[in-house]
């Protein structure tokens, strides 16, 4: 099968699985229906395939992981509901839609963020998987995407000020960085993948991740509104500093390409590391 087919019948699996995941339950309706908003509009599915190849990698069974594919969306979806909010990026459009603010109200994407990020880890507890591989993946989640992770790239990003280009690294290695770096070793932990495995995989992720806030930077310079599905322009009106604006887009260009590189290097003792390559090439390029 072409790398293109995996890539396809991975994300029908999870909007499947992500679909089936949020029973409609009356009493809570209105909650739910802003949960369901923005986790079945349709994003690219990155860091739930990521989990998803990672595990095939590894060489376990991937149905197993699609319970820590949903957890890492969640906490994802949770993650761009809240940048969104007035008091963060304050913006209207996401993937494709009004966010989340925008349709429900502040409050209600307040809560719809906070729901859905507490259900990440109800989702890893119901796994089909051996306790101690469970208990591996709440303290790995939990760390990428806390203070020392997510949230705390999200809160430096938040500090207005000029960076340098390392401060700009780091900041961006946390607020999106942590989560993808997530996504590759709780492939790795569903399958029961050894030490090195997880090493590979972590570096890999790391470059990866650096490359995709790169790049995510780039198109909020020179991307289309309507490919995107959110609006361009934003990162420049906020005065953020981004690696568009502190090295301009040839150099960012130049830097994407050496990261997936070294993304691809990591993988080097992987037999099946085709998929995995081919996806950070894919991504490097990528206008949405
Ligand atoms: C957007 O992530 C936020 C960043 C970390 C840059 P994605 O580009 O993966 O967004 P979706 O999930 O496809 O909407
Ligand atoms: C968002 O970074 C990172 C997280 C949500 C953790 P951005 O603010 O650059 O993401 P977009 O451009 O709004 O998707
Ligand atoms: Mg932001
Ligand atoms: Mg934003
Ligand atoms: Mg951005």
């Amino acid at each position: 099968m072409d790398y293109e087919s995996v890539f396809r019948q991975d994300q029908a699996q999870i909007e499947a699985f992500l679909g089936k995941y949020l029973e409609n339950s009356p009493q809570y309706a209105r909650l739910q229906e802003a949960m369901r908003y923005s986790l079945l509009a349709g994003g690219k599915r990155i860091r739930p395939v990521l989990v998803l190849e990672a595990c095939r990698i590894c060489g376990g069974e991937v149905e197993k992981a699609l319970p820590f594919a949903c957890a890492v969306e969640m906490i994802h979806t949770y993650s761009l509901i809240h940048d969104d909010l007035p008091a963060m990026d304050n913006d209207d459009l996401r993937r494709g839609r009004p966010t989340n603010h925008k349709e429900f109200g502040e409050a209600a994407a307040i809560l719809a963020g906070d729901a859905l990020l507490t259900e990440a880890f109800f989702a890893l507890s119901q796994a089909e998987l051996p306790p101690d591989r469970i208990v591996q993946a709440v303290a790995c989640l939990s760390a990428q995407a806390g203070h020392l992770g997510m949230v705390g790239g999200q809160a430096l990003d938040m500090e207005e000020k000029k960076r340098t280009v390392p401060e700009l690294e780091q900041l961006q290695s946390l607020k999106t960085g942590a989560l993808l770096q997530a996504a590759a070793e709780l492939g790795c932990i569903a399958a029961g993948g050894t030490p090195q495995q997880r090493q590979g995989l972590r570096v890999y992720a790391e470059k990866l991740g650096r490359a995709f806030q790169i790049r995510d930077d780039m198109l909020d310079v020179m991307g289309e509104q309507a490919q995107l599905g959110k609006p361009i322009g934003s990162d420049a009106e906020l005065g953020k500093s981004t690696f568009a604006a502190l090295l301009g887009l040839e150099a960012c260009a130049g830097l994407v390409e050496e990261l997936t590189a070294q993304a691809a290097q990591a993988l080097a003792s992987f037999e099946a590391r085709g998929f995995l390559v081919w996806l950070a090439q894919q991504l490097a390029q990528r206008s949405f």
